[in-house]
């Protein structure tokens, strides 16, 4: 019995933790690997809000998502963009940062990010690249 009520005390620690930070998601009706890419980061600590568009251009530009690093998902966290399959401790690295960026994409569908994981592909080498307000990029994180 104690060891019960330990263990509801512990899963509600984890829910409840200052971790769970929102996330908004907008992503196409038609995209499957999106819906895994949110099951990760809710894995991870976020608290998704799921959006469904028809329209991911015009999503897309007004968060202001550079066209060269497009993917499928575009997501908003704390004023932060993240584009695409970026693995949920880049975004937490990100936010800790309280850096001056706009936000992280991986850009395309690298075939070894969460939500793509492809047989054969596991260990692809891909880069998570930051942007600013003036198109400024860098290498954020290379995995
Ligand atoms: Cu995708
Ligand atoms: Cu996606």
């Amino acid at each position: 019995m104690q060891k019960l009520a330990f263990l509801v005390l512990t899963l509600l620690s984890t829910s409840l933790s200052a971790a769970d930070q929102e996330m908004t998601v907008y992503r196409s009706p038609t995209c499957t690997c999106c819906g895994r890419w949110i099951e990760h980061v809710k894995a991870n600590g976020f608290k998704v809000k799921d959006i469904i568009s028809d329209d991911m251009d015009a999503i897309k530009e007004k968060n202001g998502i550079p066209e060269k690093l497009a993917s499928c998902h575009t997501a908003v966290v704390n004023g932060y963009v993240v584009e695409g399959h970026v693995p949920a401790d880049d975004i937490h690295k990100l936010l800790s940062s309280k850096s001056k960026l706009a936000g992280i994409a991986a850009p395309g569908m690298p075939l070894a990010s969460p939500g793509m994981e492809t047989p054969g592909h596991t260990a692809d080498p891909y880069q998570v690249i930051s942007f600013d307000k003036n198109n400024q990029f860098a290498v954020f994180a290379s995995h």
